[in-house]
């Protein structure tokens, strides 16, 4: 039978957990959304909460959005996010710090999303959730708190583990725990889930019914590697020049350039650019005929072979984070390729789901 999951998103982003209940065949219904789009604002948060304290949720979201339209700056996000799934307007919320999450008690099944990786120097060492506030993981405890999902899963980079000698992740498991779920958390790799891309990430899965025996969802052997999920023609201006075949060629950079890699690095926001991220080695034999490439790009020799080098292009970067091409792109290339390393690797969530779907009746 068809799963019915009522989804609280926050963090939005491009949607991954949304394209993994897609791609397992769950009727998602998105009870909000929620990213801001990096965009900063300069209104102080408390001026913000003063101005709408008395509001209606409707109203204070629309007000919200006035002060995030007054920077002039687009949310790339929104568009992303709007132009794939289905999600009213009076749904999506700009900010998850003026999110209030009380109306929406015993109305989701699942909370999800993972807080950026800002620093967490502000936590406290008393372990409270009033020490984290100001953090955006305050925000996300405050909203399981408020919710009180069925199930709530928060990723982050394991870094948070070791952050501050271990003091960090103290106070966030106190935090978790404090709000009455029962946990579970561990680092998973995406290669370990049938993705060739080497990406560890941290989740934290907490459930309200405490009779519930979760485990983690099994490894999987990896049957694919890179060149599987490139596409037949990409644009010409992925193509590198001169400069830029140099540079990722030269061994001082190999930690940062990598050339026909079977398993990918971690993809990161600021992939592709600089000449960060993985490359694609085209022989000549393949490009030699197509004057586009050849007029752009830079011929030389790479492991003893003539030919032109490439980076992998947004579509490309998407395959390798799980998601489907029915993914619309609809966001310039810089936006486009930040938020496909931002996201969560489409394959981890439908494995984790599996696991939930075994344990919680939805
Ligand atoms: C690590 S990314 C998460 C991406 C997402 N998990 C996905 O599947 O694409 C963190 C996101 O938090 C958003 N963000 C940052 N500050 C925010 C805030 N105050 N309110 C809502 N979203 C915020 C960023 O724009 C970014 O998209």
């Amino acid at each position: 039978m068809k799963k019915t999951i009522r989804l609280g998103s926050v963090f939005s982003g491009i949607g991954a957990p949304e394209q993994a209940l897609n791609k397992l065949g769950c009727d998602t219904q998105i009870v909000f959304a929620c990213d801001n789009g990096e965009i900063e604002i300069k209104t102080p948060v408390d001026e913000i909460n003063k101005i709408i304290k008395k509001l209606s949720l409707k109203e204070a979201n629309k007000k919200i959005k006035e002060i995030y339209a007054s920077t002039k700056k687009i949310n790339y996000m929104k568009i992303s996010y709007t132009a794939n799934y289905k999600v009213k307007e009076d749904d999506w919320f700009e900010d998850i710090r003026f999110l209030d999450g009380k109306p929406y008690k015993g109305k989701i099944d699942m909370l999800i999303g993972g807080s950026p990786c800002q620093s967490f120097s502000i936590i406290g060492k008393r372990a409270g959730l009033e020490d984290t506030r100001g953090t955006l993981f305050f925000e996300y405890a405050r909203l399981v708190k408020q919710c009180q999902p069925k199930v709530f899963i928060y990723e982050n980079v394991p870094g948070i583990l070791t952050h501050d000698k271990g003091n960090t992740w103290k106070v966030i498991k106190s935090v978790f725990n404090s709000l009455g779920y029962k946990l579970y958390s561990e680092i998973l790799n995406a290669k370990d889930y049938g993705i060739p891309q080497d990406r560890k990430r941290l989740f934290v899965i907490g459930f309200k019914d405490h009779n519930v025996n979760f485990s983690f969802p099994k490894k999987i052997e990896l049957k694919t590697e890179m060149k599987d999920y490139l596409e037949k023609n990409v644009d010409v201006k992925h193509y590198l020049g001169k400069k830029g075949f140099e540079f990722v060629t030269n061994p001082k950079y190999r930690n940062r350039a990598r050339i026909n890699p079977k398993i990918i690095q971690t993809q990161k926001a600021n992939q592709q650019f600089n000449w960060n991220g993985d490359f694609v080695f085209e022989p000549l034999s393949k490009v030699k005929n197509n004057k586009e490439i050849m007029s752009r790009s830079y011929v030389s020799t790479w492991n003893g072979q003539k030919g032109v080098i490439r980076q992998l292009s947004y579509r490309e970067c998407l395959r390798l984070m799980g998601f489907s091409d029915s993914f619309k792109i609809v966001v310039p290339n810089v936006p486009a390729y930040r938020q496909a390393g931002n996201s969560i690797v489409v394959d981890v969530l439908e494995n984790i789901f599996k696991e939930i779907f075994k344990v919680v009746k939805f």
